[in-house]
């Protein structure tokens, strides 16, 4: 996190207030790093779907992006269950005036059964209420045992002292609290008028699949793209950008026979935990998880079922967080809007049903499955972050970003060794070629200033591959050195071997 502040990826919102708890900004490399995250993610899915590699029925896939609003009909969210079902479980606390996830709260009791009238020690683990309240049931059990508060009878709730209260029996009953954030449209700010801030892009997408089909040429099987924000009044906002209020999510619908439905969420599970490790979250960090039955959100429990792609975040760890669920919606969207508005949403298959003697098919109409990868864009930073991070006590500056060529916010550097002798105006003539030729993948930075140690050592926080320094000798051989962050190596290449050298690994600019 303190990098992160540093070297410019991401800052508190609203810092010089004092901050606001869920809310984040992005500087000047976190917007880029973010930018370029998206950038990928909409190259490999809407522009040149999973590589070009064929869908399970051995054709490519077809895929079309769509942007639609934050603000949607309200009832856009009573049809898809948001209000009804949206919701927390909140408990609480009469005494401190604290609020808590009720199914975030554990309690320290005695090892053995016997309390001999004390009370349960209420904490939120990874807290500093965690280490407090285990003191005070050591002090007052000796031996004790954690455990979810659900697990307590209705008899027991007066004998808890919250995570931060001082006595017993100040927590509320638990009650449902809706992450959707309210907002009114128009001036009169009436009860009719009351809004959402959308709690995920994927409704828009449902309500405009009808347009989509009779707009465009697509067929089903295909899929739509949609990347934007989506807020949540989270109760218990955390672990940095992980939980955040507000977010971008990039999400896939994909539309397809209901007796396809199947193969096409294993290829989909497949291919997104294909594309996470290409983009550099190798190995133990990440993992499939499929979720068990009881885990499964409404729209999911009749379908093949939903698996997370999860990430051994620092605060996790050894535990696991999302990055990105694989869901079998089924049905469950298209048949909730085509209740709630009336209008049919039913697919006309031309290519399905019966075989007539003219050999064309009679056709079927239905209501296509889907298959819905959706995934953090935030999550997805913070996790490459985390796993770019190194340190490597040999350098003098130790901590560094070994972020992939196609991610990194700066792609190149270029320095005078000092800023004099005739040095900068070469490198600045470099500076411009090589930007004049890459500009479309990231930043690419100038700077003269300071000892070349400590700009080496910027550009490795910052996760810049490649540094480029023009010093004496290039003023007489046309030779400049090229630093790699990753071994710190430099090498000496001539001074028109620097575009062919990057654009070797950096792809054509
Ligand atoms: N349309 C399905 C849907 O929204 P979700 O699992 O609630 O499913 C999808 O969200 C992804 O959005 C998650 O895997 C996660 O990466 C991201 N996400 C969800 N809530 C978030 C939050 N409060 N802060 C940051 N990212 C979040």
């Amino acid at each position: 996190m303190a990098l992160a502040k540093r070297r410019g990826f991401i800052y508190q919102a609203s810092e010089i207030y004092g901050g606001i708890n869920g809310f984040w900004d992005y500087g000047p490399l976190g917007a880029q790093l973010k930018k370029n995250l998206r950038d990928a993610w909409w190259e490999d899915v809407v522009l040149n779907p999973c590589g070009g590699r064929p869908g399970p029925n051995g054709e490519p896939l077809r895929m079309v992006p769509l942007d639609t609003s934050i603000i949607q009909h309200p009832k856009v969210w009573e049809a898809s269950g948001h209000i009804a079902g949206f919701s927390d479980p909140m408990i609480d606390c009469r005494e401190t005036k604290q609020r808590y996830r009720f199914d975030h709260v554990l309690v320290y009791g005695p090892a053995a059964a016997e309390r001999g009238g004390k009370p349960f020690f209420a904490f939120v683990p990874d807290t500093a209420s965690e280490a407090r309240q285990k003191k005070k049931a050591q002090k007052a059990f000796g031996e004790v045992r954690s455990f979810p508060l659900s697990q307590l009878s209705p008899a027991d709730w007066t004998q808890v002292v919250a995570p931060d209260a001082e006595r017993a029996g100040t927590l509320t009953e638990p009650r449902a609290f809706n992450l959707m954030f309210k907002t009114y449209v128009g001036a009169t700010a009436s009860e009719d008028d009351v809004a959402y801030l959308r709690p995920e892009t994927a409704q828009g997408i449902f309500v405009q699949f009808k347009n989509v089909i009779d707009t465009t040429r697509v067929k089903v099987p295909f899929g739509i793209a949609q990347v934007g924000k989506a807020f949540r009044n989270e109760v218990t906002p955390r672990n940095f950008t992980f939980r955040s209020r507000e977010f971008e999510q990039m999400e896939i619908e994909f539309f397809c026979h209901p007796s396809e439905a199947r193969d096409w969420f294993a290829f989909w599970r497949d291919e997104r935990m294909r594309w996470w490790r290409d983009l550099g979250l190798a190995g133990q960090s990440l993992q499939l998880r499929e979720h068990d039955k009881d885990e499964l959100a409404h729209y999911a429990r009749a379908g093949a079922g939903t698996a997370d792609i999860e990430y051994r975040f620092p605060f996790t760890a050894p535990g696991f967080g999302e990055l990105e669920g694989v869901a079998h919606r089924s049905d469950f969207d298209l048949a909730q809007h085509q209740k709630h508005s009336k209008a049919s949403l039913e697919y006309f298959d031309a290519e399905r049903g019966e075989l007539l003697p003219n050999g064309a098919h009679q056709g079927e109409r239905y209501l296509p499955h889907v298959i819905e990868p959706s995934a953090g864009l935030d999550r997805g930073v913070l996790a490459l972050l985390c796993e770019a991070y190194v340190e490597d006590p040999a350098r003098a500056s130790p901590e560094l970003l070994l972020l992939s060529p196609r991610l990194a916010p700066i792609k190149a550097a270029i320095f005078p060794l000092v800023n004099k002798e005739g040095m900068p105006a070469v490198s600045e003539k470099l500076y411009l070629d090589v930007r004049r030729r890459f500009w479309r993948r990231g930043l690419i930075e100038h700077d003269v200033k300071q000892a070349i140690g400590k700009r080496y050592a910027r550009m490795d926080e910052a996760g810049c591959p490649y540094c480029f320094t023009i010093d004496g000798q290039t003023l007489t051989d046309q030779t400049v050195t090229v630093r790699d962050r990753d071994t710190a190596h430099q090498e000496r290449i001539a001074l028109e071997r620097v575009v062919g050298y990057l654009e070797e690994r950096l792809g054509p600019g």
